[in-house]
């Protein structure tokens, strides 16, 4: 197998685990995040195949550069989208609100927005991204980051029906995980059912492979998402997260 992924937000935690499968698998990689240092170490582990770009999703060039990174390639099949940011507000910090609507928002509609127009082109391609299970419902210690989620999973939802409407092949696969071991959960909360990013980036291969639609990553929070759903609003909003 031959096949290419740009992966943009390759540069720590579950995007540079997944990465580090699909170069073990033999794809050829496109690698992106805000900081060249580390994805320039993952270069090094096979420099033939991969290529690197600073992409930051928050920047108007940053369809541009996803572009010239498809190019360099020589193409894409894959499109995985791990960028994101995410902390607890409960002080409803303004930057902290806003900034996470930049990145997980506009920078994800971005993002997603150029890769569907590239395979709607080639006719045929593959966009996998992480959301969270933090979408399922408003969570009152993180309000930008649980809205921001569920307008990412609610936006995938609408690119399959239109692609599925217009004839076009593009697949589409919605990953959730619940807590994972990462820097993104770096404020000494004491998260339960902690999960290590390697065994999620394995779960997230295997989900792209079997073309899974959405993928609850693992199965304890598969039974927890279950649960919330059913969870009346008069009851969610007395739950203390
Ligand atoms: N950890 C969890 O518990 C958990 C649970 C569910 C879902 N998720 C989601 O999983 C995804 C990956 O997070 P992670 O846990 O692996 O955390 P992480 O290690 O902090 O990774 C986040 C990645 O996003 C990139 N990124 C952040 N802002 C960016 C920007 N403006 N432009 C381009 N890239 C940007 C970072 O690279 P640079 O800083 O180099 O730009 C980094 O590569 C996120 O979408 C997160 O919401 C995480």
């Amino acid at each position: 197998m031959n096949k290419t992924a740009i992966i943009i937000g390759a540069s720590s935690g579950i995007g540079q685990e997944v990465a580090k499968l699909l170069l073990a698998d033999g794809w050829r990689l496109g690698i992106a995040a805000r900081r060249e240092e580390p994805l320039m170490e993952l270069k090094a582990k096979a420099p033939e195949s991969v290529e690197v770009m600073t992409i930051d999703v928050t920047k108007l060039d940053a369809g541009e550069r996803l572009q010239s990174l498809i190019e360099r390639l020589g193409g894409m099949d894959l499109y995985f989208h791990a960028s994101g940011i995410g902390k607890q507000n409960r002080a409803l910090k303004e930057d902290i609100e806003l900034g996470t609507m930049e990145t997980n928002a506009v920078g994800f509609t971005r993002m997603i927005g150029a890769a569907y127009r590239y395979f709607a082109e080639k006719g045929e391609g593959h966009i996998a991204a992480i959301t969270s299970i933090a979408g399922t419902k408003g969570l009152g210690p993180a309000p930008a980051y649980s809205a921001t989620k569920a307008l990412q999973a609610t936006y995938i939802q609408a690119l399959e029906q239109q692609a599925h409407q217009r004839g076009l092949k593009i697949r589409f696969t919605d990953i959730r995980p619940g807590f994972v071991d990462t820097a993104l959960l770096n404020d000494d909360f004491p998260y339960p059912m902690l999960m290590r990013p390697e065994k999620v980036a394995r779960d997230i291969v295997r989900s792209i492979y079997h073309h899974r639609h959405v993928r609850v990553i693992d199965c304890r929070y598969r039974i927890l998402t279950f649960f919330w759903r059913l969870i009346p609003r008069w009851i969610w909003r007395r739950m203390k997260l």
